[in-house]
């Protein structure tokens, strides 16, 4: 067996056996203890065994690499996690570009069932193991980390079926259209020790890691309140879409939320069962032009999320404001200010008491030290592969786990039953089936809305012409 030369190349032996508990090391080998080596490769985990010192069986056993489940030493938990990507769309070229770029993650295969996508990519990554089915890709692959960057609908679907095949996942956000689906998608994992990340890449970006720095670090004393709002999308097409990443930031801040009360309009005044739609893009079942909710966290601290629909888009207006007893904290997409008042208007202004000007500061974005800008990707995307190879290597969750995306979740459907039913709602004891399937279930209709354009601007259009506008 010539391992290394012709193959990946060897970096690493150990004689220790393996401590992993994948599907795969169930098979005999396993059993035989001291005769077993560990042999780490740049692509993948090889076991062979020797016998007597000798080797004497050159079966190759392909195999998942979990450092962290093992008390391996620290050189191993260098190793590099294999990963395959499934859907080669806007969001898997974003994430296959970072993922390609992490020194401690090896991009091995694509697949998606666009054979025009499929061999795009494959070609401007440079990556030849391409497939049209997804499990035929793990089988003949076997990769620690499958990305699932695919239209909402699919997340349940696919997500469930990558799991049983033993990967942990990186799905983008919302985790899945409804909640009993992610319930059922964190009890799977969990029951397989498998870790799912939700792609709410902003949580962890740099600008988002400066403001959650500087709150940590008391640069504007006690957390007090916080605002966040969005860019302007229709309110409940805004929930799944940009209030997923928003209330994942909210979250980084301030923990869980324990209550929601929330106002929900369709044309000026309160939804009611036949405002019920599916959402644009196929992210859900979804109401309300302008939404306004209330969050009260378990620690005290309230926040107030905005997703108003606008005549036209404001980037501008996407922010989180933080507001402590010492100062406040400004994120943008791509940018963390802080200033160092609470309450006195930034900037020379009459009405500040004489020499007393606040001015926006910008905070250092935090990247991660293996970082280059030279990389062919987004340093947030990057930088959310980083805590991910981190968390794997810990043990751990992702700061933006399948947990906080069930969570962001929860929230959503809280704010539509606190709509619905015109109260407060505690999340504790939430109901797991949707609220506005309820709400028009209650009303004698269909539980399912009529089908809606999947394209968001077509979308729009028909819900002016169904408002009479
Ligand atoms: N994190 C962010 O900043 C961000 C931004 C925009 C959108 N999103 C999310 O991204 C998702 C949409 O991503 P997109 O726009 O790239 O989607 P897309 O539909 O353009 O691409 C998905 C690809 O997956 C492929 N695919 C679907 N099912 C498959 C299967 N069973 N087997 C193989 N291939 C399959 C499709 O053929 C398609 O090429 C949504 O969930 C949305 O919420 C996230």
């Amino acid at each position: 067996m010539h391992v290394g030369a012709t193959g990946p190349v060897l970096h690493y032996l150990s004689w220790s056996r393996p401590s992993c508990d994948r599907q795969l090391l169930t098979h005999p080998i396993r059993g035989r203890g001291p005769g077993v080596v560990h042999v780490y490769c740049s692509e993948a985990g090889i076991i062979f065994q020797l016998h007597r010192g000798a080797l004497s069986n050159c079966q190759v056993w392909r195999l998942q690499l979990f450092p962290s489940t093992s008390n391996q030493s620290d050189s191993s938990m260098k190793d590099v996690y294999q990963v395959c990507l499934l859907g080669c769309g806007h969001r898997g070229r974003a994430q296959a570009r970072a993922y390609k770029a992490h020194p401690r993650m090896n991009l091995r295969a694509l697949c998606d069932i666009d054979r025009d996508r499929l061999n795009q990519l494959g070609v401007k990554l440079g990556v030849s193991s391409l497939y049209a089915d997804l499990d035929e890709m793990i089988r003949k692959e076997c990769p620690d980390i499958v990305l699932i960057p695919t239209a909402t609908q699919f997340h349940f679907p696919l997500t469930k079926r990558v799991l049983e095949h033993g990967c942990h996942i990186d799905v983008e956000k919302p985790i899945s259209e409804h909640l009993d689906q992610a319930d059922e998608l964190l009890s799977l994992a969990s029951s397989r020790k498998l870790r799912i990340a939700v792609h709410h890449q902003w949580r962890t970006a740099p600008a988002a890691a400066a403001i959650a720095k500087a709150l940590q670090t008391g640069r504007i004393g006690k957390l007090r309140y916080m605002y966040a709002s969005g860019k302007g999308y229709y309110g409940g097409y805004g929930l799944p879409n940009i209030g997923t990443h928003l209330l994942n930031m909210l979250f980084e801040l301030a923990g869980r939320v324990r209550t929601v009360s929330a106002s929900v309009l369709t044309d000026g005044r309160d939804i009611g069962p036949e405002d019920v739609l599916h959402s644009p893009a196929g992210m859900g079942i979804v109401a309300g032009e302008n939404v306004t909710a209330l969050l009260e966290f378990e620690n005290g601290v309230c926040a107030t999320l905005l997703q108003h629909r606008f005549e036209t888009m404001d980037l501008n207006a996407h922010v989180v404001e933080v507001y402590g007893s010492e100062g406040r904290l400004l994120w943008r997409p791509h940018g963390a200010f802080w200033l160092p008042s609470p309450a006195i208007p930034p900037g020379p202004n009459l009405s500040n008491p004489p020499g007393e000007n606040a001015h926006w500061e910008p905070l250092e974005p935090l990247v991660p030290d293996t970082w280059d800008p030279g990389m062919d990707c987004q340093v947030d995307e990057y930088t959310f592969v980083d805590h991910y190879v981190r968390a794997l290597d810990e043990d751990r969750d992702h700061p933006s786990s399948g947990q906080e995306g069930r969570h962001v979740l929860e929230v959503i459907n809280a704010i539509f039953l606190s709509a619905v039913e015109r109260r407060l709602v505690s999340i504790a004891g939430l109901p797991r089936s949707h609220p506005l399937v309820e709400f028009r279930k209650a009303a004698g209709l269909s539980p399912e809305p009529e089908p809606a354009p999947f394209n968001p601007r077509e979308w729009l259009e028909v819900e002016d012409r169904r408002l009479g506008r």
